[in-house]
């Protein structure tokens, strides 16, 4: 193998600089040039890629963002799109490529893989939704981010003595919720996983109120069902208690990547040079016990993301 590509594609997410970085310096340091392809899939179907060398990826380590940008691809899903990629390829000489992103992102880099392009797959979203991995990319910065707005939400809830709604991403997974919450010290958490009575949300309300509670935090995911100022009204109509709704929305996808989500970015981005090296195609790395480990693509995407029951108890029973 001479010439590997490496793009970011889905939605962004912190620690994605890291991974390029990382997948840039392994390979020229195992002898490989690397090429950085534009937009994901977007610019593999139009060609917009560059040679990338050792300054190319100076100075991004600590950077939110992508730099290679990112897009979501509804061409690339096409028959005459993904012939344009395959073109494109075959055209720059790319004999591996390392995609980064959540599941579509892999998906596609499977689709890659099957036809005969060896592809690795990182997994780089906030969400924390794959199974496969105890951890994806970009997580835990997300729930610092989250824990800081918690943070400056709880002064301002104790100020006014109000129950302080804070609505996060996630998309069907919960963990960004549960984590932050867990963290933040919130009365509640709301996460589509679980069955969630507002009554007895309502129920800690008040019984929080009754022993002199001067806040209220109650974290909700965003892939929960119902309307989210539907529930704040209802849950205000059922207590009495003043509450207000912050959706904190993309600024949980920026910022400078935590020094865990730089470490694992760098771990994963090394490991996914190692195996286009070895010969490897169509595998996800992923973190198993803080070991790097790897699967392929189908076999991980098949796997049921289960949310963490344990730390979903743990964190009720601290928010008595
Ligand atoms: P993420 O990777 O963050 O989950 P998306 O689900 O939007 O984000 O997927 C990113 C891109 O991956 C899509 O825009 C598309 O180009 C590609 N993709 C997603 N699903 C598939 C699929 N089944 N086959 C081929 N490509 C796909
Ligand atoms: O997958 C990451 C994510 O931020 C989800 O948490 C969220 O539902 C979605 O992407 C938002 O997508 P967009 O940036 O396209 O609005």
């Amino acid at each position: 193998m001479k010439k590997i590509g490496v793009l970011t594609s889905g939605g962004d997410s912190p620690g994605m600089n890291a991974a390029i970085r990382a997948v840039v310096r392994a390979g020229i340091y195992n002898g490989l040039k690397v090429v950085g392809i534009k937009r994901g899939y977007e610019g593999l179907i139009n060609g917009d890629i560059e040679e990338m060398n050792l300054s190319s990826v100076a100075d991004i380590i600590h950077r939110g963002g992508t730099m290679l940008r990112t897009a979501r691809s509804e061409a690339f899903k096409t028959k005459e799109g993904f012939e344009k990629a395959l073109n494109v390829i075959n055209i720059f000489g790319i004999e591996g490529i390392v995609v980064i992103g959540g599941d579509g992102s892999l998906r596609g880099a499977e689709k890659l893989s099957e036809a005969g392009i060896p592809t690795i797959g990182l997994p780089g979203t906030i969400d924390n939704d794959l199974a496969y991995t105890d951890y994806t990319i970009g997580f835990d910065t997300a729930i610092n981010t989250v824990l800081h707005a918690i943070s400056n939400i709880r002064d301002t809830s104790t100020s006014h003595g109000r129950a302080n709604i804070v609505e996060v991403m996630g998309r069907h997974c919960g963990d960004i919720a549960l984590y932050a919450g867990l963290a933040g010290g919130a009365e509640s958490i709301i996460v589509p996983e679980e069955e969630c009575s507002i009554d007895e949300v309502c129920k800690r309300l008040i019984q929080g109120r009754n022993r002199g509670k001067l806040h209220s935090i109650i974290i909700l995911a965003e892939g929960v069902a119902g309307n989210s100022y539907e529930i704040a009204k209802e849950i205000e109509t059922k207590t009495g208690i003043d509450v207000r709704l912050t959706i904190l929305g993309h600024i949980q996808r920026g910022g400078s990547p935590t020094a865990f989500d730089r470490i694992l970015a760098s771990r994963m981005g090394g490991n996914a040079v190692e195996l286009l090296m070895k010969g490897k195609k169509g595998r996800t790395v992923g973190m198993k016990g803080n070991e790097i480990c790897n699967f392929e693509i189908s076999k991980a995407l098949s796997m049921k993301k289960e949310m963490n029951k344990n730390l979903y108890e743990l964190a009720k029973t601290l928010s008595i």
